[in-house]
């Protein structure tokens, strides 16, 4: 291979050899109560009935106005979904229960210290609660349709209630993930524009109450820095008898929630029909450029899209008792705990704290007192339960009829563990593969027609039809043994509609690599890149091999290399950064980063840990890398690329193959000594 080539060699490009799983047949008493049994829905979501098929979907909704056109294309490739219908997310989500299920449960709040009693949020509940903060964001924030809002709060139920007064107006949420820091909270309040965020005092997470108030201090300030001002901080207290947090509030610009909501007890505020297309809520991840992207999600399409998946692959029904594990600050948070699940009328739990909190029996305790029958989490938490508890499941009598796997790739064997030790073996498993951008699920096996293979997400849900492309654009077959680029043909109505502010990006990322005429208005000449590689085998099933981009998969969530690289070159004695990914048994994987220093400084321990708390300032203890090694020299082609590929060989313990050509091989050895000893 010449140097050209074997630098460009993608993972999407390199051939797999893996042994096929046995097939694990859903369990009878399964399919007997399940949603969906008829293998016939294919049929009728097949591409000769796109896009029609989806109204299948919208029509689990209550609509204002129906729509006239299901599918919009001519602002190729921004889709438009039911246009010219008039729809209101909240009024879906609450106020039509009410008539038949207002004292039923839409959440179970269950704080992480054990001893704190749950608390029940009957649907009314929720709706008094819902109406009061719209109220409230109108008339004291003065927030109206269009405007957004940043939501930088912990798993409790304010956060619904939050996103759905918000949703009422029309106005647009971004929620930030509570464990990101400040900086980059502040970031994301400066792209989407926002004038307002809430926050909260302080949460309980492994034990300890956190101070997070502080946290929305240094977000304002770099909101600021970015041009964007934040007139107000609403702040929730999570106990109503003290503080959790020492910072000041600001006079004049931080308001205690609990004082203000004591002037709109009793306020209603009715829900405002939004076009099906207006923006329901901006999503944050990350992407192979330094900044985050903000995917701009609709209100018709995706609600219809989330409903649709909740009914017939999580199999959710009003009596089910539902508990995803996810936090509602992550997009599996969005769809599948809040949107989706509450469009049907769903019972869920929600879970203030960390999942072995105090130890690794707490889930199943949690699921056995609240009857959970519906279990979702992701293979970086079922590694760690089955690390640290492996017998625990076995101690409690639950009953799980399904179970949900999200995020990464599940190894066989710990899928297993899922399967016959959490699920005592009855219990359906879905491996779903989506993103942040999709809004819900892509592939997946329907969990009553269709068999499980551990560590496949299985054949695409109905509606989605995708196709393996290689470097070139040419379909790879399936069972060719060969990974691709997997994309997808055709628009959803859960797929995001941009970047918020950056169409040119949009398109760039998503749409340009195999796009057939970029004058088309026909989707059929727009297939949307993932982003990961996978392959499919002879059966259909697909296997999602990882990102092809410069996004390390953490725990289940996509970090950009090159975020934690410009946060490290912000310390002073840094001249160079690479991270690249270590596979961790438990994570999935982590970062590793390597720096070389500006000349006339020497390697410490002290810029290590600088590096490392740059990092976690700049984006949060989730991206905190596992080694910072300072190397004299960073390996590079000739033409100056670093070579990350062989940075990461070098950290996993792999074969680094022939570097003879880079500009600097001796420096290869010198690192490999170094990190491999
Ligand atoms: C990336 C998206 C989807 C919500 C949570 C993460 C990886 C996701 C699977 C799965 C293998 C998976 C992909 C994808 N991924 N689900 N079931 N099997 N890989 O959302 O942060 O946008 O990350 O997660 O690489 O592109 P996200």
């Amino acid at each position: 291979m010449s140097e050209q080539e074997w630098v460009q060699v993608s993972e999407a490009q390199i051939a797999v050899h893996w042994q096929e799983e046995e097939l694990f047949h859903p369990p009878a008493e399964f399919i007997a109560q399940a949603n969906m049994t008829d293998p016939s829905i294919y049929g009728r979501f097949s591409l000769e009935n796109f896009p029609e098929c989806y109204k299948e979907y919208a029509d689990l909704l209550t609509w204002y106005q129906y729509w006239h056109t299901t599918l919009d294309t001519s602002d190729a490739p921004c889709w438009k979904w039911f246009v010219g219908g008039k729809i209101n997310a909240s009024y879906n989500c609450v106020d039509r229960h009410l008539a038949k299920h207002q004292n039923k449960a839409s959440f179970v709040f269950v704080p992480e210290p054990e001893d704190e009693p749950h608390l029940v949020l009957t649907y009314r509940e929720l709706w008094v609660r819902v109406n009061e903060v719209a109220a409230l964001l109108r008339d004291f924030a003065g927030l109206q349709a269009g405007d957004r809002v940043t939501l930088h709060l912990p798993m409790v139920p304010e956060l619904p209630i939050m996103m759905l007064a918000c949703a009422r107006l029309g106005v647009i949420h971004s929620v930030v993930f509570g464990g990101f820091s400040g900086r980059a909270c502040g970031e994301r309040i400066a792209d989407s524009g926002s004038r307002v965020l809430v926050t909260m005092d302080g949460y309980n997470r492994k034990g300890e109450l956190l101070d997070h108030k502080s946290k929305s201090d240094i977000a304002v300030e770099v909101a600021q820095e970015e041009g964007q001002t934040v007139d107000k901080v609403l702040v929730w207290r999570r106990y109503r008898d003290r503080h959790a947090s020492a910072a000041p509030m600001v006079e004049g610009r931080d308001y205690f929630m609990d004082d203000l909501l004591k002037g709109y007890v009793g306020a209603r505020v009715d829900p405002v029909p939004m076009p099906a297309e207006a923006p329901l809520f901006l999503m944050y991840t990350s992407g192979t450029t330094g900044k985050p992207k903000g995917c701009q999600h609709s209100t018709g399409g995706y609600l219809a899209y989330v409903a649709g998946t909740s009914k017939y692959v999580q199999d959710i029904h009003p009596e089910d008792v539902y508990w995803c594990m996810a936090d509602i600050g992550w997009i599996t948070g969005h769809s599948y705990i809040v949107y989706g699940p509450l469009a049907l009328g769903a019972s869920s739990v929600l879970y203030e704290g960390s999942p072995t909190c105090p130890d690794a029996g707490r889930p199943w305790r949690i699921a056995e007192r609240l009857n959970v029958n519906i279990f979702h989490t992701a293979p970086t938490t079922i590694r760690m339960l089955r690390k640290a508890g492996p017998d625990e499941p076995a101690k409690h009598s639950y009953h799980f009829k399904h179970m949900t796997t999200v995020g990464e790739p599940i190894e066989p064997e710990v899928w297993r563990w899922y399967y016959y030790v959490v699920g005592k073996g009855k219990a359906a498993i879905v491996d779903t593969w989506w993103q942040t951008e999709t809004g819900g699920f892509l592939c997946s096996t329907m969990p009553a027609i269709q068999a499980m293979k551990p560590g496949s997400a299985g054949p695409a849900v109905p509606g989605i039809h995708p196709v393996v492309y290689d470097e070139e654009g040419k379909e790879i077959e399936k069972g060719s043994g060969r990974a691709g680029n997997i994309c997808i043909r055709n628009p959803w109505p859960g797929a995001f509609q941009t970047v918020w502010g950056d169409r040119g990006r949009y398109v760039e990322t998503y749409y340009a690599k195999y796009c057939h005429d970029e004058e088309s208005k026909d989707w059929r000449d727009w297939p949307y890149f993932t982003g990961d590689a996978a392959m499919q085998s002879q059966d259909g099933y697909y296997r999602i091999l990882g990102r092809v981009d410069d996004v390390i998969n953490v725990a289940g969530h996509r970090l950009g290399t090159k975020e934690l690289e410009s946060a490290s070159l912000a310390v002073l004695e840094v001249a160079e950064a690479a991270v690249v990914p270590l596979a961790d048994p438990i994570k999935g994987r982590v970062p590793d980063i390597y720096i070389s220093l500006k000349p006339g400084y020497k390697p410490s321990q002290r810029i290590k840990a600088a590096v490392t708390q740059a990092i976690e300032v700049s984006i949060g203890k989730i991206a905190r890398p596992q080694h910072v090694y300072i190397v004299p020299d960073m390996p590079k082609t000739r033409s100056g690329k670093i070579m990350r590929r062989v940075l990461a060989d070098i950290s996993n313990g792999r074969d680094i193959g022939d570097v003879t050509t880079l500009a600097n091989p001796e420096i290869v050895r010198e690192i490999q000594r170094m990190v491999q000893g």
